[in-house]
């Protein structure tokens, strides 16, 4: 093993790797930070899960039981697939794979029940697989993974873990932003401007691209509403949009951590029967849930004083539809995706990963006790080493 820890941080090429709840693939950002934490250099890569993994996977996360022999193999195929794409995208950046130091891969989370904290955190749980020993022996370098569990042991709800990174990328000085990731699920960091990590405010919102996804397959056997067309041919069901605002976790207490287990099967099924039942037209039931996940993203902000301007990031940034109902729910701000701040909106997540293993490296801790409900701010992740 190359010399890590002694290493200076301005030197460490850290590969991100990030596959989220939308089960469509994994984002690869290869970073080098400067000592800020501030990027010195990126480039970045997707790598879409071939169908028979991405089956496998939905079945795994979507089933309430799982074989051992099923999980295992889903595991070990995941490494697999993710060392596969870091090889092929190192070997597209040519001489920058040899360079590499450090991998940080959230991996896939399995299962994610965590909706309390402190006392009411005995049964917290989550899983998040991807063989760490695949990447670490094929890369030839360490690997952090396993990035929530430290903070479920100190009573936290384990998410969302992006807001401290989101911190480092985006904060600026007596400006008040509100950074809202779209990706399955959706979530917001409030960055006051200040330099005080503990004046972050952040959560998970709700559905991001998850309902109006599942939906989409259903009714039109497309994996998505593409830049939110669909959407905008139909109109906002005010019967179905309340039906929607029913939903059990709007009644939980912000901040919230949410995983597919809130959005599932079940879930999609009684928006479509109820949808049918009042006769809202199939293109009417996608603008009506896109309309509801602004609405949980603009109820999980409302408490944020002095927003100036708001950075979109995941893949829900690309839908001009869902779009166009946040700039409405924040009139005051201006809205950009993240790119304004010079990072690419699909590769937020797997540079915030990135970053969370060069904090855990340089012996930092990750959570913020304030988003996740830990008892104290703990390092994240467990290194494999190669
Ligand atoms: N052009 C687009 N228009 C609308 N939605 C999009 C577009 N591109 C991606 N998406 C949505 O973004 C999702 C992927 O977002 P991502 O940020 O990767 O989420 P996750 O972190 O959950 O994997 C897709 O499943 C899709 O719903
Ligand atoms: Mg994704």
């Amino acid at each position: 093993m190359r010399p890590l820890l002694g290493k200076h941080l301005i030197n460490r090429y850290t590969l991100g790797i990030m596959s989220g709840t939308s089960l469509d693939g994994a984002d690869l950002s290869l970073v080098r930070f400067k000592r800020d934490y501030s990027i010195a250099e990126c480039h970045n890569s997707y790598a879409r899960f071939p169908s028979p993994l991405r089956k496998e996977l939905f079945e795994i996360v979507s089933s309430k039981v799982v074989s051992k022999e099923g999980l295992l193999r889903a595991d070990k195929r995941l490494g697999t697939f993710y060392l596969k794409s870091a090889r092929a995208f190192l070997r597209s950046l040519g001489a920058k794979a040899e360079t590499l130091d450090l991998v940080g891969c959230h991996g896939q989370t399995v299962h994610h029940s965590a909706e309390g904290s402190g006392r009411a955190a005995a049964d917290n749980v989550t899983l998040q697989i991807g063989s760490s020993d695949i990447l670490a022996q094929g890369l030839g370098v360490p690997v952090l993974s396993d990035f929530r569990t430290a903070d479920v042991a100190a009573r936290g709800r384990g998410a969302p873990l992006a807001p401290l990174a989101h911190f480092y990328l985006f904060n600026i000085r007596r400006t008040g932003q509100l950074v809202i990731n779209i990706g399955g699920i959706s979530n917001m960091t409030y960055l006051p401007g200040t330099a005080d990590v503990s004046d972050i405010v952040a959560t998970d919102c709700g559905p991001g691209n998850m309902l109006v996804d599942q939906i989409c397959l259903k009714s039109f056997g497309k994996p998505y509403d593409r830049n939110g067309r669909i959407a905008s041919k139909g109109s906002v069901s005010e019967k179905l949009y309340r039906f929607l605002k029913k939903m059990s976790f709007l009644r939980k207490r912000i901040p919230l951590a949410l995983g597919r287990e809130q959005f599932g099967d079940d879930v999609v099924d009684s928006i479509v029967r109820h949808a049918d039942t009042l006769g809202v037209d199939e293109d009417s039931v996608i603008s009506t849930v896109t309309r509801f996940t602004a609405y949980c993203i603009a109820r999980a902000a409302r408490r944020c004083r002095k927003i100036d301007r708001v950075l979109l990031c995941g893949g829900g940034s690309h839908n001009m539809y869902l779009c166009d109902l946040l700039q409405e729910m924040f009139p005051g701000a201006k809205m950009h995706d993240s790119s304004v701040a010079g990072i690419d909106p699909d590769f937020v997540e797997s540079i915030a990963f990135a970053l969370l293993a060069n904090l855990t490296v340089d012996g930092k801790p990750g959570n913020l006790p304030q988003v996740t409900g830990a008892a104290k701010r703990v390092t994240l992740g467990k290194m494999t080493l190669a």
